[in-house]
């Protein structure tokens, strides 16, 4: 089914393609972009490159190149509607069904209406603004301290008390009733229909391109509520778009971070103080969707909340979403009860500026703020002071880095490096593995289309039950014979827990296992392996033998083919001495295998002699 642009660009817009990939490559920051290990080939330097701002990724290594859906078609096999369908559930979008279909021509035609109607709507009020009913709101903006050069830039305007007053004149222009409350641009009440913004000061908010695509509208008194702001629409979702970005998109490439405040008058009082980067949530906690739109231009923010505000949880949250998104965030602490705009009234832009520039990391600012919860008195508020910095430092990618944090909190709790990187290093590991059993499942659902190997998963039990049959089925095989994903997964694991602690029965290994990947045990192998763990009895060399002879059988069958391809090339290509040897080396691989097959040849059931074959 093609699904139309309008979607694919939707399901992009909410995505972030450096998250997705996460998922499954490690990415390091390297300049404006992330790199990693390529997934599509082997390779041992990372050439594997994602870019936030243009939402795609390149490896420089195989070439292989594109948007989110072709990252998610290649590395899980997928057709593109399949790869559509996986990513719109991720995103939340909804697809076109059959019948009903939720996105159609009828409503991309519809969100152009939407985008000129609120065009329109802050042309209107900033008219209305300037004409003889906008006295009261001149004032007002003029006590606050917002020149005309400023006003006009935000293009702030204001709604007029009369009721219908901006329904009349959008239906001047041609758009009906029903868009109009659509648009949030009404409301419906008692049958009847008005304006939703009345006697209010206006602020259009933007997305990044500098479309209006909603308003906020502020009382010009103490009256209650202080805001009205736009509902969600087919444009304006809460959450999803940070005040004044468009205007300040240019400043923060220059300045190479982004000042973050809360309210549109900070903003706007940072802009009018000469401070062009600042951008406003407009007054929620920080989301990813923000994070992503931020970082289209920045890797660096200094958040600038005010005092009560900063300290909350919620707003912790959002900074980790920030620092998680691979923005590198600082917090500026303002003086309680002043926020931004405050702050500039009365201490100037200077001052403000120099407070910007010696702004706090996160994690001091974190850390700090765990001292004044938990204290520093007893051993237990120590380790949760610790606790609360650690998956921070743990997201620095850079060690240098890293260790001078670890310095500073030894230093400053008076606790030795050493424990605080234990803790570190226990979260990074934790955080690997889940990193890992994740490609892993993806891998396996892959492989499972082409079906489970079954003699590696029972070579697999073997292997857990019997060290013995171990040390023989990887020194006849070799190390790396697995193919299965999952059980390459499962052997890995086995064999560092039966080094940890030697001497286990296999069942115990496998219930170790399962409580230490239980966060994700869709590994269904893990099942399997129980099953034929009930069945111990099966592992006799003979039939451990037979499995081993079959994976060779598998192996040489296909390294015969790989032979037969390259000899038809040969000949093709006339180069007669390889035809020759070629020739011979297919028949000995036959013959080989024939020897396999009948079960004469392969494996050695001295214990010992496997050992010995493993380490030459
Ligand atoms: P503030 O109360 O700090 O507003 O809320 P402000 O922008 O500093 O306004 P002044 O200085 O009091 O005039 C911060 C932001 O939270 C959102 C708005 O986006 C506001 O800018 N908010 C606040 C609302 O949406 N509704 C409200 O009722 C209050
Ligand atoms: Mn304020």
């Amino acid at each position: 089914m093609a699904y139309p642009e309008e979607i694919l660009e939707e399901i992009k817009a909410r995505l972030d393609i450096v998250e997705v990939v996460r998922e499954y490559v490690r990415l390091e920051r390297r300049g404006r972009n992330f790199v990693g290990l390529c997934p599509f080939h082997s390779e041992k330097t990372a050439s594997f490159t994602v870019s936030p701002e243009k939402q795609i990724f390149y490896c420089f290594g195989c070439g292989v190149g594109g948007d989110i859906f072709t990252f998610i078609r290649k590395i899980d096999n997928l057709d593109f509607p399949e790869a559509v369908r996986r990513l719109a559930d991720k995103a939340g979008v909804r697809l076109p069904q059959e019948k009903g279909s939720f996105y159609n021509e009828q409503q991309w035609s519809q969100r152009q209406r939407l985008y000129q109607m609120h065009a329109l709507a802050a042309k209107f009020y900033s008219l209305v603004l300037r004409g003889p009913e906008g006295e009261k709101a001149r004032n007002y903006i003029r006590t606050r301290g917002i020149g005309e050069e400023i006003a006009k830039k935000f293009q702030l305007g204001y709604a007029p008390e009369t009721p219908q007053a901006l329904i009349k004149y959008l239906k001047g222009e041609g758009f009906q009733t029903e868009e109009i409350l659509l648009a949030g641009l009404a409301v419906e009440r008692e049958g009847g229909i008005h304006d939703r913004f009345r006697n209010r000061l206006m602020f259009p908010i933007w997305d990044h391109r500098g479309r209006v695509i909603g308003f906020g509208g502020r009382v010009l008194d103490a009256g209650l509520p202080k805001y009205v702001n736009s509902p969600e629409t087919l444009l304006f979702r809460k959450g999803y778009h940070l005040y004044a970005l468009h205007l300040a998109s240019e400043a923060i490439r220059q300045q190479g971070f982004a000042l973050i405040v809360e309210g549109y008058m900070d903003a706007i009082a940072a802009h009018e103080a000469g401070i062009e980067n600042a951008v406003a949530t407009m007054g929620t906690a920080f989301t990813p969707q923000q994070a992503k739109e931020l970082r289209r231009f920045t890797s660096e923010a200094v958040i600038a909340y005010d005092a009560d505000a900063a300290g909350q949880a919620a707003t912790l949250r959002g900074l980790s979403i920030l620092q998680e998104a691979g923005v590198k965030v600082r917090v500026l602490e303002l003086p309680e009860g002043l926020d931004p705009d405050d702050f500039l009234k009365c201490k100037g832009a200077r001052a403000f500026n120099e407070m910007v520039a010696g702004a706090s990391s996160l994690i001091a600012y974190r850390l700090e703020q765990a001292i004044k919860t938990y204290g520093l008195r007893h051993e237990h508020s120590l380790a949760k002071v610790v606790a609360e910095v650690v998956p921070d430092i743990a997201r620095i990618e850079n060690a240098v880095e890293r260790d001078g944090y670890i310095r500073l909190i030894s230093k400053r709790i008076a606790l030795p490096e050493q424990s605080i990187y234990e803790e570190v290093k226990k979260y990074i590991h934790k955080k690997d593995k889940e990193v890992r059993i994740r490609h892993t499942i993806a891998e396996s659902k892959h492989n499972f289309i082409a079906g489970p190997d079954v003699q590696e998963t029972f070579l697999l039990s073997a292997y857990i039950h019997d060290p013995a049959l171990a040390q023989m089925i990887e020194g006849s095989l070799g190390e790396d014979f697995w193919e299965c994903p999952e059980c390459k997964f499962v052997r890995d694991e086995i064999k560092k827990l039966r080094f940890e602690k030697p001497g286990l029965a296999g069942d115990v290994l496998i219930n170790l296992l399962e409580k230490e990947i239980g966060v994700a045990s869709g590994l269904a192998i893990i099942a399997r392996l129980k099953i034929q763990s009930d069945a111990r009895v099966l592992f006799t060399p003979e039939a451990v033998k037979e499995a081993i002879n079959r994976v060779r059988a598998r192996n040489l069958h296909r390294l015969i083919k790989t032979k037969e391809q390259e000899l038809a090339q040969a000949e093709i290509s006339g180069a007669g001495r390889n035809i020759k040897e070629l020739q011979e080396e297919i028949f000995r691989l036959q013959q080989e295998l024939r020897l396999v097959r009948s079960g004469k040849e392969g494996v050695n059931f001295e214990r010992g002699t496997a050992a010995k074959a493993a380490n030459c």
